[in-house]
């Protein structure tokens, strides 16, 4: 996450996240799922803007570069945005009732698996406790992303790569060479997350994202690529066949490897370097499949 101050004006560039891993532990009692996660930022960047306003409303607009159209209602500016519901709550927390203009300019692809939603809110949070001068701690930002949804947390504190636990709240971070070259794709269609999880069972047998963490740790990305996992892509086909359709023309491109993000529908490469990334890029925007990134790792 980047701040700049500007005149009265506090900005924030809030990247995605790709989890290279992802396995189902168990099922929990309220409903959600246990996990095992590994979650890296990438640079692609939504930008919330905060500005002073005289009355004690939270003001969203939005700039949505991504919209193509037929999935306007995806994004909503009202009571049930994270932005909104982030500012909300981070007014509870400290017992007062105050205002801002927020303005948000949508790059991150939404109904991904790329958490745009969640990085934003995350932005709020921490972009809010230095523009209203509140001194909560990362900690504390950290709980409070925790009731807003299960992969809030993890974008808190700078935090580039982490092997996350519990729904996704519990962040451990890791320590692994920047600057991994992805392509990242986006099909039309979208998934709702809670769609995806709803038909997955923990698994028997659960995968261990150790070797992975191992390999990306020594820097050998041929073998990390090998241990890539994410129990939701099954499911996730089912449900759409356009994940189904970049799992093909993934396996027929020079990537070290590739997987859905997430609950998807976003696709990605692994690529030895950004030169490989952009040649596969720009083949895969020629097929048209949908909105096509080439994003690096966070340094
Ligand atoms: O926590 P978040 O709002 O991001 O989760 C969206 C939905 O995804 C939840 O309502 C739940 O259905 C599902 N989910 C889950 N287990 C997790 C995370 C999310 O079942 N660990």
């Amino acid at each position: 996450m980047l701040f700049r101050h500007h005149g009265g004006t506090l900005s924030v560039w809030t990247p995605a996240k790709l989890n290279l891993f992802l396995e189902i532990l168990g099922k929990r009692a309220d409903g959600y799922h246990e996990l095992e996660t590994v979650m890296v930022t990438v640079g692609v960047f939504d930008t919330l803007y905060f500005t002073e306003t005289d009355t004690d409303e939270i003001c969203l607009t939005c700039h949505d570069t991504t919209s193509n159209g037929s999935e306007q209602n995806l994004l909503t500016l009202g009571d049930d945005n994270l932005v909104v519901r982030a500012a909300k709550l981070l007014c509870r927390y400290i017992g007062d009732q105050r205002g801002v203009n927020i303005h948000l300019t949508k790059r991150i692809p939404v109904a991904a698996g790329l958490a745009g939603g969640s990085s934003d809110a995350a932005a709020t949070l921490e972009a809010l406790n230095r523009f209203w001068k509140l001194n909560l701690t990362s900690r504390e930002l950290r709980d409070l992303a925790a009731q807003l949804g299960s992969d809030i947390s993890f974008f808190i504190g700078n935090t580039r790569a982490a092997i996350c636990h519990g729904r996704g709240e519990k962040v451990t971070p890791l320590s692994i060479p920047a600057g991994l070259h992805f392509v990242v794709v986006r099909p039309q269609s979208g998934l709702s997350t809670a769609d995806v999880f709803r038909g997955c069972l923990a698994s028997d047998q659960p995968f261990s994202a150790d070797n992975l963490v191992s390999s990306l740790k020594k820097g050998n990305l041929g073998e990390a690529a090998r241990y890539f996992y994410n129990a939701l892509q099954k499911r996730a086909e089912h449900l759409n066949p356009d994940v189904t359709h970049l799992r093909e023309r993934f396996s027929a491109q020079t990537v070290l490897g590739h997987m859905m993000s997430g609950s998807g529908t976003a696709y990605f490469g692994l690529c030895a370097n950004r030169f490989q990334a952009q040649a596969v890029a720009a083949r895969l925007r020629a097929m048209r499949l949908g909105q096509v990134h080439v994003a690096s790792s966070g340094r």
